[in-house]
């Protein structure tokens, strides 16, 4: 699938919002018990850092936008989209904010076949939670110091073929898809270069196994904001880059 387009541009109002949000980078502290997370192991780190809610509840757009520019300079118009897919994760019609742990329901932008987080067929609730196993598998594909955009697409390939060869629910909808394609694209290019298209390894499994971004590695907000179109260029290397049997227990 080639991925065209992330959505329909989204109306967004004329606020702006500088970079120096008061609580970022105050702290990192790891989730209480009474608060929410994702399956998404980068709103978990803004959460865990105070960019995004610490609860992870009642997370609006204005707050998502800010937190993306805060933390990685995200151009306000893909936090919005972002936030739009978000917002319809909320169990609750017409809601204008969303949780955390909404992400994690099952096949709305969750899906089988994650690098760090076992299918919900293995256990509900499963999806939403960092799984050694799981990422062990996706690590081994991460072969040098510098992950490139090709071991990117391995590491996907394999961790969808190994859902898909032992989850008799496997399931992938179109927009299960892009974002699995998305994430892919999103760890080496906003965690690392987006023009070279690579980034230190230690970078990439510090931000997963911690839920904390990377400053003590060398990690740098980005200097440039990163838009839609980098997130769609880099999400076509990935499927350009993977060599799937046409269409994968899909027929045709
Ligand atoms: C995973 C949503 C921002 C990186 C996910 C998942 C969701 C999600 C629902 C779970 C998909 C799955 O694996 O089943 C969002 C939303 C965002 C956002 C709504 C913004 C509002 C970001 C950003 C990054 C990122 C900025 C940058 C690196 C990832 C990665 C995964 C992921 C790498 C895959 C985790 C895995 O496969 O184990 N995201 N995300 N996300 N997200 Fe985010
Ligand atoms: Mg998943």
């Amino acid at each position: 699938m080639k991925v065209t387009y992330i959505s329909a541009t989204i109306a967004f109002g004329t606020a702006s919002f500088g970079y120096a949000h008061p609580q970022a980078r105050a702290g990192w502290v790891p989730a209480g018990p009474n608060d929410v997370r994702a399956p998404c192991p980068m709103l978990n780190t803004l959460a865990n850092h105070g960019y995004l809610p610490h609860s992870g509840k009642a997370i609006t757009q204005n707050k998502t936008v800010e937190a993306l520019k805060a933390a990685l300079n995200f151009a306000e118009d893909l936090s919005a989209i972002l936030f739009e897919a978000a917002v319809g994760t909320n169990p609750t019609p017409n809601a204008t904010t969303f949780d955390l742990d909404h992400l994690g329901r099952h096949n709305v932008l969750e899906h089988d076949g994650s690098l760090s987080r076992a299918d919900n067929y293995f256990g509900p609730g499963n999806q939403s939670v960092f799984n050694e196993v799981v990422f062990n598998q996706t690590k081994s594909f991460w072969t040098g110091d510098v992950i490139t955009m090709q071991m990117a697409a391995n590491a996907r390939a394999s961790r969808l073929m190994t859902s898909n060869l032992t989850n008799p629910e496997f399931e992938l909808s179109d927009t299960g898809s892009i974002f699995s394609i998305g994430e892919s694209a999103a760890y080496v290019t906003v965690l690392g270069d987006k023009v070279s298209r690579t980034v230190p390894k230690s970078y990439v499994e510090y931000l997963f196994e911690n839920e904390r971004l990377p400053y003590e590695l060398g990690f740098k907000r980005p200097a440039t904001p990163y838009t839609g179109d980098d997130l769609v260029a880099a999400s076509n290397e990935i499927v350009a880059l993977q060599s799937f049997p046409q269409s994968p227990g899909k027929g045709l």
